[in-house]
């Protein structure tokens, strides 16, 4: 058998998951994730794939050059989606040195070595391939009235990490403009789903709520995100990847613009009625205004009229059917929770993968 190959980078993480675990399913190709496996990486989140002749899981830092030119001889890629990175803004503001080593340093190894490998390509698959760099909405900083971020906002990211990201992107559109490299971004607003790590607002509010912990909300709660099902956000990334155009930038968004205070009482009285606090009281009560993250971007929000408009995407999953799911995928998974919490997952990973973990 013939097959495809495709890259996937930071495929232990949240969304690289979700897209892998989508693209077995949803296509026939192999698909090789190159993960350095961080704290933020948990192979877990692949365990149903872990026998699976198409998926190869290679434990490789994208700012490692040789290996990367190794596993690009090794498997002859057709294209790279790339999303490993540091995700978090409340970690890249206390310790921005990693969100600069890997966001951007990392893209831009992995940048060089994906050109150098595409440069030899004979002229039908050089025009074939793909290099999609995943991104956020972040990069366009704040917004204050009620206009929403398009492809042609300018950028002008406000922490550490919206301005790693926004490095990266620049170095992503610079090697499509300067030596031709196909390359595809999209920047997408906040995902929420199974499998994400309990430091973003969903599954640590959920986490806090059932261990009768505070639930941390900065300044009023008043900042407002657009949040989108991080199925969703997979369905376009394989969509832009087969069918977008070399080039473009896309915007993936949920238009799902909500208040932080009406995402935390969304997941209160959600629990309040998938498991009611033993005294019966509401977990609202746990609710606890906490000092403003320096910098806190006031308002994100999409157009995503293009990515629909070009490729028909729309997101499937409403804010409320969303929520609702991922409330009881995280109260059916609390072994999950358990395991990257208590970094037990890294006994499961020796036990499970020693044999199997390329370098
Ligand atoms: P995540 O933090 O859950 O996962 C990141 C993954 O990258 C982890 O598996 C980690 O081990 C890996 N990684 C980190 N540094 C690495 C390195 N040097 N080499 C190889 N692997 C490395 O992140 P996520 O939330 O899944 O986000 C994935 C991508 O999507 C990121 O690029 C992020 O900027 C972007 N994004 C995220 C959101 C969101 O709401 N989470 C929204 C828009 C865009
Ligand atoms: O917009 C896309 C971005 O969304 C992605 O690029 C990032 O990788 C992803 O982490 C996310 O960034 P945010 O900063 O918006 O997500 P976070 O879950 O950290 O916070 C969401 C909002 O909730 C934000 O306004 C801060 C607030 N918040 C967050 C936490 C963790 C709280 O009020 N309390 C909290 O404890």
């Amino acid at each position: 058998m013939n097959l495809c190959t495709v890259f996937v980078t930071g495929g232990a993480g949240f969304i690289g998951s979700a897209l892998i675990r989508l693209l077995i399913a949803e296509s026939d190709w192999r698909i090789v994730n190159i993960d350095k496996l961080t704290y933020a990486g948990n192979l877990e989140s692949l365990a149903m794939l872990s026998d699976n002749p198409r998926y190869v899981f290679s434990h490789t830092d994208i700012c490692d050059r040789a290996m990367l030119d190794r596993l690009f001889i090794e498997w002859q890629p057709a294209g790279v989606i790339h999303l490993a990175a540091e995700s978090h803004v409340d970690r890249s503001i206390l310790g921005p040195a990693d969100f600069i080593q890997t966001n951007i340093v990392g893209t831009y190894t992995l940048l060089e070595a994906t050109r150098a490998y595409w440069s030899a390509l004979p002229e039908k698959d050089k025009t074939s391939f793909r290099f999609h760099h995943v991104s956020t909405d972040e990069v366009y900083g704040s917004l204050c009235t009620q206009e929403l971020f398009t492809e042609i906002t300018p950028y002008r990211p406000n922490s550490p990490y919206s301005a790693s990201k926004a490095s990266s992107d620049h170095l992503a559109r610079a090697w499509q403009h300067t030596y031709g490299l196909p390359v595809l971004i999209t920047n997408c607003s906040n995902n929420y789903g199974p499998y994400q790590f309990p430091e973003k607002l969903v599954p640590l509010m959920i986490l806090n709520a059932l261990q009768g912990k505070v639930l941390p909300i900065y300044g009023k709660g008043d900042n407002v995100r657009d949040w989108l099902n991080v199925d969703d956000h997979a369905r376009a990334l394989h969509l832009v990847f087969s069918k977008g155009v070399p080039g473009e930038t896309y915007n993936i968004g949920g238009n799902s613009e909500k208040t932080n205070l009406e995402v935390v009482d969304t997941l209160c009285n959600l629990l309040d009625e998938m498991q009611a606090r033993p005294d019966g009281r509401s977990y609202r009560e746990q609710k606890t205004f906490v000092a403003d993250r320096p910098g806190h971007d006031r308002r994100y929000a999409i157009d995503a009229t293009k990515i629909e408009r070009d490729l028909g995407w729309k997101p499937q999953e409403s804010f409320t059917s969303g929520m609702r799911k991922t409330v009881a995928w995280y109260l059916a998974n609390a072994d999950w929770i358990e395991h990257v919490v208590s970094g037990e997952y890294r006994h499961w990973l020796k036990q499970n993968y020693s044999n199997r973990i390329a370098a």
